[in-house]
């Protein structure tokens, strides 16, 4: 293997030698050459580009390997340059030509948390595309890969493997051009146990054959982080004209009913902003390990089954997967610094998907809660991060996944729409998909955009680029709400707890109304107060996800014991990061909460995804 690093540094050193003679700081070389570097990725898209993707491979649960190889189709703008690949703890077997001959290739040391790359040697030759096959194999802790033995799964019989790409994972399992920027078509033939079904973010079968051969096809072209696959002992069943479920058999049932108003979203969505361009559109509820409440994977959102509450309130988060279609899939984040371009545009989305189908009343009970978080978040935060264009370079880009993005960003749109007001906005956000449907945005490109194309008189720069809230934040009015702020409030300061809490009227209170309670109580509340609560709403049996976390908070605080076995239940018996996070660091502020925590994780962690195992690693590290 040529070391193709080496010659590079060398020239660059030659260079520096000749500035240096010629009188130019050589300190300006660095910057320049840096100057093309992508913050989180080894590709150079400016030089070549995948076009397509095809995966051939075996998934072996004895060995936790997924190994063939992925075949690149390239467009070559600079026929003289190399293909720099991501790659991240990927084993490498050989690197050929569609015609067979080995191309010599390297693997440069690993920058700063993104991997160690692939540089491979092109041939030299005019003919476009070229293919480049490599043949590789994932390694047992591809940080993007779980694998879950059958004890880890809801029906407990069958192993399960799921993939989560986004941010920056895709390269731990598939070596490619790991940056948002970069589109490709894909295609896979996968070879997986006969008695499993693989699905992935593509064309999808819907039931098992007796080969444990499944092909997909991805025809519109998506970037890196979109690429996903699950493995395991799954069953669908449709649940409207072009929309389904797949889960373990015994969550199918109540998947499928929680999701009975899928295909409304979907109308309500495509009513709003355009054709929906995937064809269908399901989702797969994973095991209760999977890091996230919901992920966009195109065709098939994966998802928790922590939003199973089994009266329909948590399915917001269906409405906001189902966005990403659009703002993400469609019109895509040119890097992380970007993120919100995704995420807020998504929850605004989500917001008017959940408006149109259960009414302004319930859409702006939400909307409040979102904004009481951001307004928590923002004073955690400081002033560190609080702009929505974000600088992540030589950071995690899961450093960027804060309210900032997702709800400054619903608030700066939702602004924006109420100054323009709805009929234009509207109008204006149609556009915007179909114009740059399929392609990536930047932060600027969007700012111009919006000044070609309306004239709204704010100071946007104080959204984008300055610290914390500004002053044309929104107002969200919600009497729902209110109501409930009014009995935490009674609460709170009365003397007599068990009194107080059985006068509530709360026949008709949602999660929602749940939640903005237990998130206005004062914490923390006494026993007297803790027991009260507990005699009168069960908060400790609730089976709602979203319930649960909110009460345990406060059960850690007040450290009532009753609920304790709750709190190691919870923790121990799903991996949603959002849910652990917050409990874990409240633990630790404690030294007797600190060693709980630590017994508790010492169980639960072999059962997170890396995604979550590394940020409470991070909080209880000593
Ligand atoms: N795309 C995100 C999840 C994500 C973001 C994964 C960044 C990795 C890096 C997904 O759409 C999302 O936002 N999920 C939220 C739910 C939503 C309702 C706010 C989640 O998982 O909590
Ligand atoms: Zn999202």
């Amino acid at each position: 293997m040529q070391d193709r690093f080496f010659t590079h540094a060398v020239s660059r050193s030659l260079i520096m030698v000749i500035a240096f003679a010629i009188g130019i700081l050589p300190i300006a070389i660095g910057p320049l050459a840096e100057a093309q570097q992508l913050p989180h990725s080894h590709a150079r898209p400016d030089q070549v580009k995948i076009k397509h993707l095809h995966l051939d491979a075996k998934v072996n649960f004895d060995t936790k390997r997924i190994s063939g190889s992925a075949t690149l189709t390239l467009f070559r703008a600079d026929p003289q340059a190399k293909l720099q690949l991501d790659s991240d703890g990927l084993e490498i077997r050989s690197v050929k030509s569609e015609n067979g001959q080995a191309l010599t290739y390297n693997q440069p040391t690993a920058r700063q948390g993104i991997g160690e790359g692939l540089a491979v040697d092109l041939p030299v030759v005019t003919k476009k595309p070229t293919k480049v096959i490599v043949e590789y194999s994932t390694t047992p802790t591809a940080a993007a890969v779980q694998w879950l033995s059958p004890e880890q799964t809801t029906d407990k019989k069958h192993p399960f493997l799921f993939t989560q790409s986004q941010a920056i994972l895709a390269r731990t399992w598939v070596p490619c051009q790991d940056t948002p920027g970069v589109r490709m078509t894909y295609s896979a033939k996968l070879l997986v146990p006969k008695d499993l079904l693989a699905v992935m973010s593509a064309s999808n079968p819907q039931k098992k054959n007796d080969t444990g051969v499944y092909e997909f096809q991805m025809k519109q072209p998506i970037p890196s982080y979109l690429l996903a696959l699950a493995v395991g002992d799954l069953k669908f069943v449709g649940v409207g004209n072009r929309s389904g479920v797949y889960a373990e058999r015994s969550v199918l049932k109540k998947a499928a009913w929680e999701l009975a108003d899928t295909e409304r979203m979907i109308e309500a969505a495509e009513k709003l902003y355009g054709p929906y361009r995937w064809d269908r559109y399901d989702v797969i509820f994973l095991p209760s390990s999977f890091p996230f409440g919901g992920m966009e994977n195109p065709r098939l959102t994966f998802a928790t089954p922590t939003i199973l509450a089994g009266d329909r309130s948590l399915v917001a988060l269906i409405a906001h997967e189902l966005a990403h279609s659009w703002s993400g899939n469609l019109v895509t984040n040119a890097t992380w610094n970007d993120f919100w371009l995704n995420e807020g545009f998504t929850v605004y989305f989500e917001q008017r998907i959940m408006e149109a189908v259960y009414g302004r009343r319930y859409s702006e009970m939400l909307a409040k809660l979102t904004l009481d978080g951001l307004q928590r978040e923002v004073l955690q935060l400081k002033k560190r991060d609080t702009w929505l264009k974000l600088d992540l370079a030589g950071r995690n880009p899961d450093d960027g996944m804060t309210s900032i993005a997702y709800d400054k960003g619903y608030f700066f749109l939702r602004m924006l729409e109420e100054k323009v007001g709805r009929e234009q906005w509207d109008a204006f956000l149609k556009h915007y998909f179909d114009k740059f449907a399929f392609q990536s945005m930047t932060t600027e490109g969007f700012l111009k955009h919006l000044k070609s194309n309306l004239t709204v008189d704010v100071d946007l720069d104080a959204w984008v680029y300055s610290a914390g809230l500004p002053d044309t934040m929104p107002v969200v009015k919600t009497e729902e709400l209110e109501k409930v702020a009014a009995a935490a409030k009674a609460f709170t300061v009365g003397t007599k707890p068990s009194a107080i809490a059985s006068d509530f009227n709360t026949a008709d209170w949602t999660t929602h109304h749940w939640n903005h309670f237990l998130r206005t109580l004062k914490s923390p509340l006494s026993a007297e107060q803790m027991t009260a609560l507990d005699t009168q709403f069960k908060f400790t049996e609730s089976g709602n996800s979203e319930i649960t976390h909110d009460w345990l908070l406060l059960v850690i605080a007040a450290d009532y014991q009753p609920a304790m076995p709750k709190l190691k239940s919870f923790l121990t018996g799903q991996g949603r990061r959002k849910f652990l996070e917050p409990l874990y660091t409240k633990l630790v502020e404690t030294e007797s909460g600190k060693a709980l925590a630590k017994e508790i994780y010492t169980i639960a962690r072999p059962s997170y995804h890396s995604v979550s195992r590394d940020t409470i690693d991070e909080i209880l590290k000593d």
